[in-house]
């Protein structure tokens, strides 16, 4: 989209509403109305019980059960989606359609024909896509996104995270979806492009025939691999992600409040002369370990309002419906694997990220 489409620069609120009030919604519902880009005009829910329980978090946004009725709405310029993954698509294909901007939780689909017409939507409108991948406006993940872009890590090697715990079962997706999608989008920005290739494992525990425990491979070329492990049935909650590069490497802790990233400058250095060829002489760098100072701003908040700026100025958002349609590929072709137990699959149309 070009910024001269949007201008002058209008500087009034967003008109906002809110589809889906159950787990996660709440948390956009606070932000929505605590942020002064966004004034929150509505919110919708199937089930009256949850516009009940969430009324005391905005009196002011008018109720509906009918998502059609609040495309109605004049007052509503944009459309924050929050229900399960499987309804994302229709409703964001019904909001481009009434010429609302859309914000959708992630995933942005649950396939890539149906992200591709969303994308289309948002073109032919002259309309702002969003997908929340949450993480990429955090403080920590901009951090490391910093000390990779500075080169203080050096030549990236690997990515491993492990992101676990007794999760709640969802009913369309498998945990993947839920939680990988999360990895898949740090991970792509951090190195600023698609992966080449996937391997995928997966089990599933329940007669859902939904995997709920996941081990994901992403090949980004370059020597570059990321390893996922995903899990709902862990009785301890681990959201760790290790960055190794070849001069420092990174430890993200998400539980850790106090200090979430810290730098390691430890590692390698293997001997290129040719003598010690068959003998491979590897040595260990040992060195200190610190923590950098991250401001404390809640990433939901940051994201809000790159969503509000976005539809303001017409900016391409950081995590914008190609970067949602890019992730929903990956996982595809992972599932693709899963069935093919465990083989690689080339991604065959590999996106820049900063396409
Ligand atoms: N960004 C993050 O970190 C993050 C975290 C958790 C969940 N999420 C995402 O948020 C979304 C919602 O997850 P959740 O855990 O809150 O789910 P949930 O089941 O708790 O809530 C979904 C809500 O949508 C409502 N709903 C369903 N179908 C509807 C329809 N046709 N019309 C109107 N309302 C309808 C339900 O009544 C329910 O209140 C998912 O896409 C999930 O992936 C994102």
């Amino acid at each position: 989209m070009s910024s001269t489409q949007h201008s002058p620069v209008n500087a009034a609120p967003v008109g906002v509403a809110l589809v889906g009030c159950g787990y996660w919604g709440p948390n956009l519902i606070r932000n929505f109305t605590a942020s002064r880009t966004t004034r929150l005009v509505g919110v919708c829910d199937r089930d009256q019980g949850r516009l009940d329980a969430v009324a005391g978090l905005n009196p002011a946004a008018r109720q509906f059960t009918d998502f059609k009725e609040l495309l109605k709405d004049p007052e509503v310029e944009a459309v924050a989606i929050a229900t399960p993954p499987k309804t994302h698509a229709p409703f964001a294909a019904a909001a481009l359609r009434a010429g609302k901007h859309v914000l959708v939780e992630k995933p942005l689909c649950v396939s890539s024909p149906e992200g591709e017409q969303l994308l289309a939507l948002a073109a032919d409108g002259n309309l702002t896509l969003m997908v929340d991948h949450t993480y990429l406006y955090s403080p920590a993940v901009r951090r490391i996104k910093k000390l990779i872009d500075s080169g203080e890590l050096g030549r990236l090697h690997f990515f491993d995270s492990v992101r676990i715990n007794l999760g709640l079962f969802q009913n369309d997706v498998n945990v993947l979806w839920d939680l990988a999608c999360h990895d898949i989008a740090i991970v792509s920005h951090l190195v600023d492009r698609t992966p080449i290739a996937v391997n995928a494992h997966g089990i599933s525990h329940t007669f859902s025939g939904m995997e709920d425990v996941a081990y994901l491979t992403l090949d980004y070329g370059d020597n570059i691999t990321a390893t996922f492990h995903v899990n709902w049935l862990s009785p301890v909650k681990i959201r760790q992600l290790i960055v190794g590069g070849h001069q420092k490497s990174v430890v993200f802790n998400d539980l850790d409040p106090n200090e979430p990233i810290k730098v390691y400058d430890r590692g390698i250095n293997v001997s290129d002369e040719p003598e010690s060829r068959h003998g491979l002489l590897v040595g260990y760098r040992m060195g200190d370990v610190w923590s950098p100072h991250l401001p404390r701003e809640e990433p939901l908040r940051n994201m809000v309002e790159h969503f509000a700026r976005c539809i303001r100025t017409g900016e391409r958002p950081l995590t914008d419906g190609l970067s949602g349609l890019n992730v929903v590929r990956i996982l595809e072709a992972a599932h693709r694997s899963i069935r093919a137990e465990g083989r690689r699959i080339p991604l065959n149309q590999p996106v820049s990220a900063a396409a």
